[in-house]
């Protein structure tokens, strides 16, 4: 399977930064780019002036959410429609920074469902996120919390090579703490039996990424864990370089 490395610039990023965008492109146009997707997540605002710089460039663009309905009275929000207009061929749906409450989002599983429903209505490819929290886990729920969480999360018909899920600790964001690499296998391998389960052998064809403090040092040995197919980036996809080195340990 292709690895997917995919960076979420999160409330980061004005038209200055646009540097570091054109910096990765030309990184990745240097001969012996690693055989993988790449796509940068970034704010709405970057969406439209990005599109021209990633035009034709192996990087994809994407987006960090979008609304479940196609169009209406959501102040403040933005549709399907109108990412996949700013050229976006992804979009990250479920992050646990809006789905915690303190974001005063609060979104819940079956919202998230429909979020990845009408992205793949408009073409584009959601990165569902999952992730249990610190108490979750040391309650010993974080595996429940996790399946609970994809179960209510996938859209209803599932294109198994248009979806991506993202595991994503909670405690391991932004923190610089990753999970282990006999937790991040072992969580990975529990998401990928569940999608089995769920979609017969198309489970097979999920991406499942994982996020929380990747950097290219600790890279390669997450991406050559059983079922990780793949990196969500925060912090380490602000800068070209060592957004660069995660992709090169893709390869
Ligand atoms: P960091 O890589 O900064 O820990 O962020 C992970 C993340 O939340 C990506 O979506």
């Amino acid at each position: 399977m292709k690895p997917l490395i995919a960076g979420n610039w999160k409330m980061h990023g004005l038209l200055a930064d646009r540097k570091e965008i054109t910096a990765l492109v030309e990184m990745v146009k240097q001969p012996g780019k690693p055989d993988c997707d790449i796509v940068l997540c970034l704010p709405f605002t970057l969406l439209f002036p990005a599109m021209k710089y990633l035009a034709e460039t192996p990087i994809s663009l994407g987006a960090q959410d979008c609304h479940w309905d196609e169009f209406g009275a959501h102040t403040g929000d933005i549709s399907a429609a109108m990412i996949s207009e700013a050229g976006c061929d992804y979009v990250i749906v479920g992050h646990s920074e809006r789905r915690s409450g303190h974001g005063a989002h609060g979104e819940r599983s079956q919202a998230i469902s429909q979020k990845a429903k009408v992205a793949l209505a408009h073409g584009m490819m959601p990165i569902i996120c999952i992730g249990e929290s610190l108490d979750e886990r040391e309650a010993g729920k974080a595996e429940s919390q996790v399946l609970d969480q994809l179960k209510k999360s996938l859209p209803k018909e599932v294109p198994a090579d248009r979806i991506s899920i993202a595991y994503e600790p909670i405690w391991a964001i932004g923190t610089g703490l990753t999970a282990g690499a006999a937790e991040i296998g072992e969580m990975h391998g529990v998401i990928r039996h569940a999608l089995v389960e769920t979609l017969g052998r198309q489970g097979e064809k999920v991406r499942i990424l994982y996020g929380g403090s990747v950097k290219p040092g600790n890279a390669a040995e997450i991406l050559g864990i059983d079922n990780v197919n793949g990196a969500l980036v925060g912090g380490a996809s602000l800068k070209a370089e060592d957004f660069y080195g995660i992709i090169k340990a893709a390869g």
